[in-house]
C-alpha cells in the first residue's frame, strides 16, 4: 500500500475519461480541459467507452463501482487526514488533535477504524480501475474534477476535492431501517431518522477552520455528524453491491462484486456500533442541530435501541414468507442511479460543475442498463 496514493496517480490508465454522447445543453457546460472524442455518437446517447473482453454491462457495472470507489476514497481520505492516522498506507494529513478527541469519544479506536475504512475504499477503487485496465476496457478517472476546496484547519491537506464534507444533510434512517423486523424499503416502506435534524439544513461532518474546534459541544456535535455520516455512506456500499451483482454476467466479475461488497458491510455494521455512542447534545453554534439520546423515552425501543446493531430479520421478497435477516434494499432496478441520487442528495457534491453530474449520471445509467447473461 506504501505510496499507493502517488502510485495512483501515475500507474493507473491516466486516460481522461470523458463520455461523449452529451446532450448539446451538457456539452455546453463541458469546461476548459474537457476533451470531447471524435467518435461518433449513437443514436441512444453513446459512443460506447471500450469493454474489452467485458461484456458491456459488466464493464458499465465495473465502471460505476470504481467511480463510487473514487468518490469514497476521497471523502475518507478528508476524514482520514483530520481525525484517522496518517502512516504510509494512507497519508496526507497531519491529523487534527480536537476533531481526533471528539471522534474518540466514540470510539477509543476511531482514527484507527478511519484509517482501515480509508485505505479499503483505495484497494477497491485502485483494484476495479486496474481489473477493468487488464480487460482492455476503458478506466474511470475523476482528477478533473478535484476542484472542491479542502477544510483549512490544522491537519488537512491543501488540495484539490471531489467531495464536499462541509454542507452534510446525512439521512439516519438507517438506523431505524435496520432496526424495524415489519419493513423493507424495496416494499416502498419509509423509516424515521434517528437524529432529525441532521436531515435538514447543512451541517459539517469536518471543522471547515480551527474556528470550529471550540466550543467542546461544537466540535462534538461535528464529530456525531461524521460517526452517523460514517454509517449513511457504508450502509449505502452495502446496498450497492448486491444491488448491482444481480445484473453482472461474467462469474469472475461476479466474484469480484461479490468480495468487494460485503466488505462494505464490515464498515458498516462497525459504523453502526459507533453512531449509538455519540453523546446527546445541542450544537452551541446551531441550536437547530441536536443530538438526541436515543435510549431514552419516546425513543428506545428495538427501532432506536443503541446496543441493536445487527440488522432485525424483517420482510423480503414477499410478505408471506418468513421474516428474513438481510442487507436493505438489494432491489436492482435503477440502483446505480438511485445510489447517485442518495450521494447528490446528502450535499456531498455541492460545488461541483454540471460536467461532473453529467460523467456521474452517464455511468449510472449505463449501469443500470446491464443485463445478466448479456453477450
Ligand atoms: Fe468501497
Ligand atoms: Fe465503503
Amino acid at each position: 500500500m506504501k505510496n499507493l496514493l502517488n502510485g495512483l496517480k501515475s500507474s493507473i490508465n491516466r486516460r481522461s475519461f470523458m463520455k461523449n454522447g452529451l446532450t448539446a445543453a451538457g456539452a455546453a457546460t463541458l469546461g476548459a480541459g474537457l476533451v470531447a472524442s471524435s467518435s461518433p455518437v449513437l443514436a441512444h446517447g453513446g459512443p460506447e467507452e471500450r469493454s474489452g473482453h467485458l461484456t458491456k454491462g459488466d464493464a458499465a457495472i465495473l465502471r460505476f463501482l470504481a467511480a463510487a470507489e473514487i468518490l469514497e476514497t476521497d471523502l475518507w481520505q478528508q476524514y482520514n487526514e483530520l481525525g484517522g492516522i496518517q502512516d504510509s498506507e494512507v497519508p496526507g494529513g497531519s491529523g487534527n488533535a480536537t476533531y481526533t478527541a471528539a471522534l474518540a469519544v466514540l470510539d477509543a479506536d476511531m482514527a484507527q477504524y478511519i484509517h482501515d475504512n480509508t485505505e479499503d475504499e483505495l484497494t477497491h477503487e485502485v483494484f476495479i480501475n486496474a481489473y477493468l485496465a487488464s480487460k482492455g476496457a476503458d478506466t474511470v478517472n475523476l482528477d478533473e474534477f478535484r476542484t472542491l476546496l479542502s477544510s483549512q484547519a490544522s491537519g488537512a491537506q491543501q488540495i484539490g476535492r471531489l467531495t464536499n464534507l462541509m454542507q452534510l444533510t446525512v439521512d439516519t434512517s438507517w438506523w431505524t431501517r435496520y432496526r424495524s423486523s415489519t419493513k423493507n424499503p424495496d416494499f416502498g416502506d419509509i423509516f424515521d431518522q434517528a437524529v432529525p435534524s441532521l436531515n435538514k439544513g447543512q451541517h459539517p461532518a469536518i471543522p471547515k477552520t480551527d474556528d470550529d474546534l471550540t466550543p467542546n459541544d461544537h466540535i462534538q456535535a461535528i464529530a456525531n455528524t461524521a460517526g452517523f455520516h460514517f454509517g449513511t455512506i457504508e450502509q449505502g456500499g452495502t446496498s450497492l453491491y448486491p444491488s448491482l451483482a444481480q445484473r453482472v454476467t461474467h462469474p469472475e466479475v461476479l466474484r469480484i462484486v461479490l468480495s468487494i461488497g460485503p466488505t462494505e458491510a464490515m464498515h458498516f455494521q462497525t459504523w453502526s456500533d459507533k453512531a449509538g455512542n455519540a453523546p446527546a447534545l445541542t450544537d452551541p453554534k446551531d441550536s437547530m442541530l441536536v443530538f438526541p439520546d436515543l435510549n431514552s423515552s419516546p425513543l428506545g425501543g428495538e427501532e432506536f435501541q443503541t446496543n441493536l446493531i445487527m440488522p432485525e430479520p424483517t420482510v423480503f421478497l414477499s410478505r408471506k414468507l418468513p421474516a428474513c435477516s438481510i442487507v436493505r434494499p438489494t432491489a436492482t432496478d435503477g440502483a446505480a442511479t438511485g445510489a447517485l441520487k442518495f450521494l447528490t442528495a446528502m450535499g456531498l457534491f455541492i460545488g461541483q460543475s454540471s460536467a461532473f453530474f453529467e460523467l456521474l449520471r452517464d455511468l449510472a445509467e449505463d449501469a443500470d442498463e446491464a443485463r445478466r447473461g448479456e453477450r
